[in-house]
């Protein structure tokens, strides 16, 4: 059986048996305690306890899965067998509050046996030594005797706290030739009897209602099925694996199969993590991602490749899964982007970082790297200490860790000692010229900009290292820097073809444009850089720049003429408008306000952007905020008939550009104040 048939086989048969099959979850979990979706139960966990009513009393899904980070962390495990994996499909069946123990163990052995026509002989099971019910139940079921364990192998959790229970296993026998016994009998489902609530002090409570939670990893199940024994010599796999000979020009061999185990493996959790909105960085689950990447480049180089290799590799991962994830080939453009970008900052850190090591190998009297050498690969090159260990590893040797952890606290002591507000440093660069950012207006991607100064840990430096968290100035810019309730651009500065810097906000102080973000390689004062803005970031903004001119103008209509912009915030796809107004909308002013939003949006009016002197513009009544002060050249913004503002952001050059605009919620913030939330574009759709 095709390992894209057996997600199906699976859901038909709870399907049979009164399921709702729903479709996975993200892989960016909505649970502060944990970086990933660990197992099919996270997107779960709130019905579990009681929190939220089940949409369903019985339901399966095939689950998108990162272990990789936290308590569930299989990353170093990877490749060195053939049964982990940092990303992994879960498939389950719940019943909240439906059938408990009986009629979990029924449905697991009829599909294992009765559909799937698995020998009983070779399936093997395991209960919990406080569970006698199971036990009896498997032994009237299927006239098995459980293998009785303790809390270590057969009691379940996601995190230290959240619900859990006690569980049932099956394990298969993929051959009695197997010396090893963990080799031979494989875990391939876990029945778990969600019945209690542990607390931060470890505490069990009963939960609510006695649910069930179910996972079996379809990886396994395919290896199973196809009667392989190692999950990479599955179907899925083999055809990944295809895939990086040609990108690498390799062929597979015994010595370099960790290498494409690896690759293949990461190929999936950042392509999926990515996918779902995860975005390589410096912390969190944003780190584990960039780990995992350049792990996966450090194979890529082992293999002889050079350069990026992932990114080349996702239209493979898109064949392959694309099917039953459409999310992968919708987000394809930004995903491989994004993968690309890493990968080629990565790349020459990595030959140098390589260089490093092989220069102080030699010098070493014992098998331990110093830790300030690791430190020091991980601070200029950008080599996570996972990555150093596992290059040591292949060489039988170690990092010292202890070491590392010191020369990291040292560092991060002493950029905390420096951060002091960076506005009032920016305002202290007296001889700083302000930025030439009239770019803004129609920006390009092919402007040559001079670094004039870096701002890193509450100081100026003349250069900074990749990974380092800074503030640059340009001598000219397209980013439109947050002002006027127009949120700053996010974008990137780039050397060559090489991403140097992700920005996350360009600001403004005084006349001097901001870009804050990271480095992804070294840069120096003096650096000629190309930036670039994030275009769907800024038309998003820009349409509800527009649309927040409608909303002013609505108000004032539906309203009346006295109603005042009181302030704004527009950031992409939503904005908050407060003025002044001395009572609260009523639901049907609030519904005429926004459909003459939409109506006029739907008129498709052009929209002016002219410069013209203040007294012109008073002359042509444009609307200017309440005690702002202007130049003597200002922009005046007209749509249509409708509006006319003085204003200095961005914004569309026909109204039916914004698309839609939903007002979410009218407030009081203080006393004769309202505001107004609305979405605009895609988001109000
Ligand atoms: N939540 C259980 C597991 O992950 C099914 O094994």
């Amino acid at each position: 059986m095709k390992y894209n048939d057996i997600r199906q086989v699976f859901l038909d048969y709870f399907a049979s048996r009164g399921h709702k099959i729903v479709p996975s979850a993200s892989l960016v979990p909505n649970d502060p305690t944990l970086l990933f979706t660990v197992a099919g139960m996270v997107p779960w966990k709130g019905i579990l306890q009681g929190a939220e009513a089940p949409f369903a009393p019985r339901v399966a899904d095939v689950q998108k899965c990162i272990r990789a980070g936290g308590k569930h962390n299989d990353l170093d495990e990877v490749g060195f067998d053939g049964r982990h994996h940092t990303f992994f499909e879960m498939m389950g069946n719940w019943s909240f509050g439906d059938y408990f123990k009986a009629g979990a163990i029924e449905q697991s052995w009829e599909l294992l046996t009765g559909v799937l026509k698995l020998d009983p002989e070779k399936i093997r099971v395991t209960t919990h030594v406080s569970d006698e019910e199971s036990t009896e139940l498997w032994r009237k079921i299927a006239g098995k005797e459980a293998i009785r364990l303790g809390d270590k192998d057969n009691w379940w959790s996601a995190g230290d706290t959240g619900p859990c229970g006690p569980c049932t296993e099956m394990f298969y026998d993929f051959g009695a030739d197997i010396e090893n016994e963990d080799d031979r009998w494989v875990e391939i489902w876990n029945d778990v009897f969600m019945q209690f609530d542990r607390d931060a002090n470890g505490n069990l409570t009963p939960l609510p209602k006695q649910n069930v939670d179910t996972g079996g990893g379809l990886e396994r199940w395919a290896a199973m099925l196809q009667g392989v024994r190692d999950n990479y010599d599955t179907d899925l796999f083999v055809n990944l694996m295809r895939a990086v000979e040609d990108v690498a020009g390799v062929k597979k061999t015994a010595d370099n199969t960790p290498s494409f185990k690896v690759i293949t493996d990461h190929l999936r959790a950042v392509g999926f993590a990515i996918a779902d909105g995860v975005i390589p960085s410096n912390t969190d689950r944003g780190y584990v991602i960039r780990r995992i990447l350049r792990r996966a480049m450090r194979h890529g180089q082992m293999l002889g490749h050079r350069g990026p290799l992932l990114s080349k590799l996702y239209p493979a991962l898109i064949t392959e899964m694309g099917a039953a994830y459409p999310e992968l080939a919708r987000e394809e453009s930004r995903v491989v982007e994004i993968i690309r970008n890493e990968e080629n900052a990565f790349a020459d850190m990595l030959q140098n970082g390589m260089k490093l090591l092989d220069g102080e190998l030699p010098k070493l009297h014992d098998k331990t790297l110093p830790g300030d050498v690791a430190f020091k690969l991980f601070d200029t090159y950008g080599f996570p200490l996972d990555l150093t260990q596992m290059i040591l590893r292949d060489r039988g040797m170690d990092v010292d860790t202890a070491g590392f952890e010191r020369a990291m606290t040292e560092q991060k002591e002493r950029s905390r000692a420096n951060t002091k507000g960076t506005r009032t440093l920016w305002e202290s660069q007296t001889e700083l010229p302000d930025t030439d950012d009239t770019g803004k207006y129609a920006p390009t991607t092919d402007m040559e900009s001079r670094v004039l100064s870096i701002l890193r840990g509450g100081e100026f430096v003349q250069s900074a290292a990749a990974g380092d968290e800074v503030e640059v100035a340009l001598d000219k810019t397209p980013f439109y820097g947050t002002q006027g309730g127009q949120v700053g651009d996010s974008g990137t500065l780039a050397m060559g073809d090489a991403v140097v810097m992700n920005i996350g906000e360009a600001a403004r102080v005084n006349n001097v444009v901001i870009h804050k973000g990271t480095l992804t390689a070294p840069l120096a004062v003096g650096d000629v850089v190309r930036p670039a803005i994030d275009d769907k970031m800024r038309a998003q903004t820009t349409r509800a720049h527009t649309a927040t001119h409608l909303l002013q103008a609505a108000l004032r209509t539906v309203l009346n003429e006295d109603v005042q912009q009181r302030g704004s915030k527009v950031s992409p796809d939503s904005v908050r408008f407060d003025f002044s107004f001395g009572r609260a909308m009523t639901a049907d002013e609030k519904q005429a306000v926004e459909d003459l939003v939409n109506k006029w949006i739907a008129a498709d009016m052009p929209v002016e952007h002219a410069e013209m002197s203040l007294d012109a513009a008073r002359d042509r009544g444009a609307m200017a905020l309440f005690g702002e002060k202007y130049g003597d050249i200002v922009r005046v913004i007209t749509a249509g008939d409708v509006s006319c503002e003085l204003c200095g952001g961005t914004h569309v050059h026909h109204t039916g550009e914004i698309l839609r605009a939903k007002i979410n919620k009218e407030k009081s913030i203080s006393s004769g104040i309202r505001r107004i939330t609305m979405s605009v574009g895609t988001l109000a759709e």
